[in-house]
């Protein structure tokens, strides 16, 4: 528990076990926040416009595997309250907190710190995290902390509505790629995990990192990062940072769309950095197959001009090697390519 980055009010500079080789390190450098990266209104996609919305998602997901959306039909309050609900949640007491703080991965509800292989890596990483599933909500929402005591509702209604709105860009997603109606709506988008980082101030951003370099290992993730800027993605071998938007999510494609799709998405390198001067809280939903689903290049993508750049799989196998190769994302594809 004392090693959760939340508890520390009183440090000065920043412990060496947070010191990343110079490699790593975002150093002093200020990075651009992207202007180019798609904002797209989805309260467009409700009158005729329906086929434009696809066609802008399905070019920032070649091009970026990063777009924010507006009037998603999530509500402000809802967005509101859930995001003071864990700014809450991550001021609580030491015993509060302590009744969910667990290093043991196998939990399915676990407030930790850095990453869950804190004991054997290198660099500890400079944020807190809370995670839980989500779907359905009656399998899991038992094994939910129960503070704040309205936790539970709170973070049901978020998680449905979220769960809405990804599926819906899913169906936009589908519809882009030529798939057959509803491919992503049962096995493949099953599973629904929230994970909540929480940055607190840090004595020195420019050593450290709050999250390293990696490719999202699920089909897609839907973010909500507040008004603090913290997460930045490569493009064209830079970083750019991604602008707080008011009332956007950022949305991103992960592993599994990237090789469903052939490589026509990408899915984006990216990274959060930490700040000195406030804390950043970021509402991460994941959505993943189940363990035994079968992953491939869909069918209507693979033919004789275009052949299949990756062998099929179950995602609990992915799931493990990603694991294993500690998210390196040259390592992580190498496993599954295709030779062609
Ligand atoms: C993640 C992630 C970025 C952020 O949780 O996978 O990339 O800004 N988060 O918190
Ligand atoms: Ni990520």
């Amino acid at each position: 528990m004392e090693k959760l980055v939340s508890n520390w009010y009183s440090v000065q500079s920043l412990p060496e076990t947070y010191v990343f080789p110079p490699d790593q390190r975002p150093g002093k450098l200020i990075v651009p926040l992207c202007k180019t990266i798609p904002v797209i209104d989805l309260g467009k996609a409700e009158d005729h416009d329906q086929s434009d919305i696809v066609q802008q998602i399905l070019n920032a997901s070649q091009e970026f595997g990063f777009f924010q959306v507006i009037n998603h039909g999530v509500s402000e309050n809802l967005v509101d309250d859930t995001v003071s609900l864990f700014k809450e949640f991550f001021n609580m007491p030491d015993e509060d907190k302590a009744s969910v703080y667990s290093e043991d991965s196998n939990k399915s509800c676990k407030l930790f710190t850095s990453s869950l292989n804190y004991a054997n890596e290198e660099f500890h990483l400079w944020r807190d995290n809370l995670r839980h599933p989500c779907h359905p909500l009656e399998e899991w929402m038992q094994f939910w902390p129960e503070k704040p005591t309205r936790y539970r509702e709170v973070v049901g209604t978020y998680s449905a509505e979220v769960r809405e709105l990804s599926l819906r860009i899913l169906q936009l997603i589908c519809e882009g790629l030529g798939l057959e109606q509803g491919y992503f709506r049962d096995e493949l988008a099953k599973c629904q995990l929230l994970s909540v980082n929480h940055y607190p101030p840090c004595p020195d951003p420019s050593l450290t990192l709050g999250l390293h370099k990696h490719c999202d290992p699920n089909l897609i993730t839907i973010l909500h990062q507040g008004d603090v800027c913290g997460l930045q993605v490569i493009k064209d071998g830079q970083w750019i940072g991604i602008e707080p938007l008011p009332n956007a999510f950022v949305v991103n494609i992960g592993y599994q769309l990237q090789i469903i799709s052939n490589g026509k998405l990408k899915c984006p390198e990216h990274r959060a950095v930490t700040n000195s001067k406030e804390a950043r809280t970021t509402i991460v939903t994941f959505i993943y197959p189940s363990l035994d689903s079968v992953i491939e290049p869909a069918e209507e993508l693979v033919n004789e001009c275009n052949p299949p750049l990756y062998r099929a799989f179950q995602y609990g196998e992915f799931s493990s090697t990603y694991t294993a190769c500690n998210g390196d994302t040259e390592t992580v594809l190498e496993a599954y390519k295709l030779r062609v």
